[in-house]
């Protein structure tokens, strides 16, 4: 490699870390608050809510586990977006609200849409065996069935 080359490759290199460092400025996605759980739902068994703390807390309810990388940008604009937007439609720790989406909680699971699959690939926890996914499933059908 000519010096030329040397020189440019370096200097995009530099340009992708100060990029890297800039974007960290932004002041959105280090707003990692819990804010306090006010009603579970009356769960039809504890091993539904362990299924679901393991498989759905982080992004619906109020107990989530803010994984350190969730600090930084741009993984940490995904992780706000996902939970901001995921407490928002159904949150098992604000069961004195109306939940409507919670319903269509079983069919999330059925299609694989719920957990996201980015998610199942970062978080080992939340890799449920087809058996679990199903105790799961019918466990939140029941839940919140008894509800509503
Ligand atoms: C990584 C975050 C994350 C996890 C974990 C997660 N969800 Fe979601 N969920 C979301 C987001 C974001 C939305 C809203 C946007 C969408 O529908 O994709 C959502 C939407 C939903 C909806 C509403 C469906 C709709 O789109 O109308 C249901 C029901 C749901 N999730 C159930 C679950 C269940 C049950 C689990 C656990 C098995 C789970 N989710 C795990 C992020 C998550």
């Amino acid at each position: 490699m000519n010096i030329v080359w040397r020189r440019r490759l370096l200097r995009s290199g530099i340009a992708v870390i100060v990029a890297g460092l800039a974007i960290q400025l932004v002041p959105y996605g280090r707003n990692h608050v819990n804010p306090p759980v006010a009603s579970e739902p009356v769960w039809d068994s504890p091993s539904t809510r362990a299924f679901a703390k393991q498989a759905c807390f982080d992004c619906h309810s109020n107990e989530t586990e803010w994984p350190l990388y969730a600090s930084v940008a741009p993984v940490s604009w995904l992780v706000q977006h996902d939970v901001e937007e995921g407490r928002a439609v159904l949150n098992f720790s604000e069961w004195q609200r109306p939940q409507e989406e919670a319903a269509e909680s079983a069919e999330e699971i059925g299609e694989g849409a719920m957990p996201p699959a980015i998610y199942r690939l970062m978080h080992a926890h939340a890799r449920l065996s087809s058996a679990d996914l199903d105790l799961l499933a019918t466990g939140l059908t029941k839940t919140i069935g008894a509800l509503h």
